[in-house]
């Protein structure tokens, strides 16, 4: 048993419960961090480690607000995963101002907001942010103007956050999922993306919630003591292999 606690975002389901679970498992508490209530109630239910705290993470006077409920029920905060993320897959002349707000509301707004409300507890920790991007803002692609735009200012928010917070032994790292199957994802792959997917990734398969949150979670805790300003693509070798050619493939 640790007396540390983690703050995730976006925990109801998919890649944040998972995290919240393994954090458990390796003898932390967790903040369970979601605006999804009824979801977000139901999952932290089932652990005796966790407490559920309802809170849009792109609404700044409601994350002031949930950072400050988090440190009067557990007086501490030692590692803060942004998870909390939404997709929207179109073509770029066809997203209104609308959808790209949308995306960034929570995908960077949502991250900013959330770092900024929890950096003086992690000061006095020495804590760590663990920002969950994507390989799409690794690399350019289609239908992905805001989400791929949203996910490479993830990308260096995190370096920002490296740069300026290391002298008060703050680290950030960032984590890029490649394709894993949950709510998210699936509603926008298609059986034909899905299939290229495969076929693309050197490992062949999607990714796990629990193979994401092994990462996440060991960039949160000592064994990455000297871990800062990194960018880790969890991904089956997608983002390695570039472009990729099918044809070079076989
Ligand atoms: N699943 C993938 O293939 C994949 C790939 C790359 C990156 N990611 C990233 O991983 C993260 C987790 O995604 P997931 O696949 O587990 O998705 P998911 O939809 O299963 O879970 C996302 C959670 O975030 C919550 N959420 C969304 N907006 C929020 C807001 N404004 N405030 C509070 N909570 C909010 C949702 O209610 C949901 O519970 C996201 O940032 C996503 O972009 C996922």
């Amino acid at each position: 048993m640790t007396d540390k606690v983690a703050l995730v975002t976006g925990a109801a389901r998919g890649i944040g419960l998972a995290t919240a679970k393994l954090f458990i498992e390796q003898g932390w508490q967790v903040a369970m961090v979601d605006r999804d209530t009824d979801e977000l109630n139901a999952a932290a239910k089932q652990f005796n480690e966790a407490r559920a705290f309802s809170c849009d993470v792109s609404r700044s006077d409601d994350v002031i607000e949930m950072v400050s409920e988090v440190l009067a029920s557990f007086g501490r905060i030692d590692a803060v995963v942004n998870n909390a993320g939404v997709a929207d897959f179109r073509p770029l002349e066809e997203t209104t101002f609308a959808d790209w707000r949308r995306v960034m509301d929570t995908n960077l707004d949502g991250v900013f907001l959330v770092s900024l409300a929890t950096i003086p507890a992690l000061k006095k920790t020495k804590g760590a942010f663990v920002n969950i991007a994507s390989i799409s803002g690794l690399r350019a692609s289609t239908l992905r103007v805001a989400y791929g735009t949203s996910k490479a200012a993830v990308i260096h928010l995190t370096k920002q956050q490296a740069a300026e917070l290391g002298e008060y032994g703050i680290r950030a790292n960032c984590v890029c999922p490649g394709p894993v199957r949950t709510k998210l994802a699936m509603a926008v792959h298609s059986p034909e993306i899905i299939a290229a997917y495969h076929d693309s990734i050197p490992l062949n398969r999607y990714g796990t919630e629990n193979e994401l949150a092994e990462v996440i979670t060991f960039l949160c805790s000592d064994k990455a003591s000297y871990v800062t300003g990194q960018v880790i693509a969890a991904d089956g070798g997608f983002e390695s292999t570039g472009v990729g050619l099918p044809a070079l493939r076989d």
